[in-house]
Formats: structure tokens, sequence, C-alpha cells
């Protein structure tokens, strides 16, 4: 293996299955029991808040009694040797639990938002938030109630960072994407983008993705099995 000093990673919901978190569309997941139109889209949130805050605010206290597992954990060590080496980890994750921060990983890129964060829709003020929200949350901030809203990017929102993901895909050596359906866009298209510059690209992941066909590598296998071999041989070529 040639000596990989930028990789780019996105992660999906599969890297955080293996410590708890539901992942969305497998048979059990979970827009399995919801209709994301109600509960992940801002005419939702405007039809029903009580109801969106209730779903966010279970996936929030859920966090609390979940650890990070050996992927996350790889993924930061993934990070640190990279970086002793001169070279860098871009990890965007479309998951809005906070198991990469916990893992240890350090740059990361939240495309979907973050669960311990909220939003005024008054002032703008982006805040962290770890107790339940309500349509009579008052903001920290500007001392308005009931503007507050999840720090989650929504059905229909722009996902957040997409430029910084843009500009380390152009100048990555390798795109590795570990856990995802390949089923939401704009994250889906990366591995399209990738390619298109000549960038090697890698799945790992459960089961083959929508847009496998589109890697040049692929593992398949439980995300805190495949992951840490991985970046076991990363490292191991200096
Ligand atoms: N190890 C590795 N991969 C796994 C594991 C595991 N233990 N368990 C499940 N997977 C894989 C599944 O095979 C599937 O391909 O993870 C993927 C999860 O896909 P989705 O449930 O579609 O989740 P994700 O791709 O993250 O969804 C993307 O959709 O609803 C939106 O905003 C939401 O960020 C989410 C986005």
């Amino acid at each position: 293996m040639t000596s990989l000093n930028n990789i780019v990673v996105l992660t999906g919901s599969g890297i955080s299955a293996e410590s708890g978190m539901a992942t969305f569309r497998d048979k059990d997941g979970v827009w399995a029991k919801y209709d994301y139109r109600e509960v992940a889209t801002p005419e939702g949130f405007a039809a029903n808040p009580a109801l969106v805050h209730e779903f966010y605010n279970a996936r929030r206290r859920a966090l609390f009694s979940i650890k990070p597992n050996a992927a996350h954990i790889a993924l930061a060590e993934l990070e640190t040797g990279l970086a002793r080496r001169g070279g860098r980890l871009t990890l965007i994750t479309q998951n809005v639990d906070d198991l990469h921060e916990r893992g240890g990983s350090k740059n990361i890129l939240h495309m979907h938002g973050e669960l311990l964060k909220a939003e005024c829709a008054s002032c703008g003020a982006i805040v962290p938030c770890r107790d339940d929200l309500s349509v009579e949350s008052v903001c920290a901030t500007c001392n308005r109630a009931g503007g507050m809203r999840p720090h989650v990017v929504w059905f229909s929102e722009i996902p957040r960072h997409m430029e910084e993901a843009a500009d380390a895909i152009m100048t990555a050596d390798l795109f590795v994407s570990i856990g995802t359906s390949g089923s939401v866009y704009p994250a889906a298209g990366f591995v399209a983008e990738a390619r298109a510059l000549g960038v090697p690209a890698m799945e790992l992941n459960l089961e083959p993705s929508e847009n496998a066909h589109l890697f040049t590598d692929a593992r398949y296998g439980q995300a805190t099995k495949v992951t840490p071999q991985w970046v076991d041989e990363v490292l191991a070529v200096s």
C-alpha cells in the first residue's frame, strides 16, 4: 500500500450502530418507526414542534448511556498517526451524535449538525444543549423564548461545511466511506466527486451500499472489525 497522508473519511449511522445507536434505513431503523416528514423537516417542525422536540430529546438523552466503539477510537488513532507523519485526516460525519468526539477525534465536520447543540431562530445563536428542548425553551443569548430548535440539518435544508469537505476531497490521497447506505445527498455524492478527481475510494460497510459500484475497493463487515484493521494497515506503512 503506498503511503497515504491525506485521507477523507465519511461516516454514517452504521459506525455508531455497535454503540447502540439505531441506524435509519435498516429494518428496525429510525425511519421504520417515525415518518421523517413529521420529525426531520422544517414543515414537520412548523406543524408540530412538540413532536419534533420529543423526537430529538429522546435521541439526545440516549447519547448519555452509550459509548464510542472501536471504530470511533480507530479513526481518532488514524488522525493522530497521520498528523505525526505530516498528513491529515478530514472526518466528515452525517451523524449528529458525539461519539467521534468522545472517541478522541478532533477535526470533525458535522455536515448534518449536532444533537448536543441548539440554535435560536430569533438571534441565530448556536449554543450547547444537553437538556431537553421545548417550545418554551429560552435562548441563553437573546433571552427570547419559543425560537429554539435542535442544531440538526433537516431534509431540504443545506448541509454544513460543504466547502471544507470539497476542498479536502480535492487534495485527498484516499476517500473512505464507513457505515452509510449512500442514499442521502450530498454525502452520497462524495465518492463520485473523489473518483472524478482520480482519488481512490474505499467502502467499509456491513453490506454493499447503494453506490458500491463507484468504489475502487471495499471491505464488508462490522465497523468495529474492519475499521481498526484498515487503520492498522494505513499506519503500518510509514
Ligand atoms: N457496521 C458497519 N456498517 C453498518 C453496521 C455496522 N455494525 N450496521 C449497519 N451498517 C450499515 C448499513 O448496512 C447501512 O448501509 O450502515 C448503513 C446505515 O445506513 P442508513 O441507515 O441509511 O444511515 P445513513 O447512511 O447514515 O443515513 C444518512 O440519512 O436520514 C438521514 O440524516 C440522516 O444522516 C442520516 C442520513
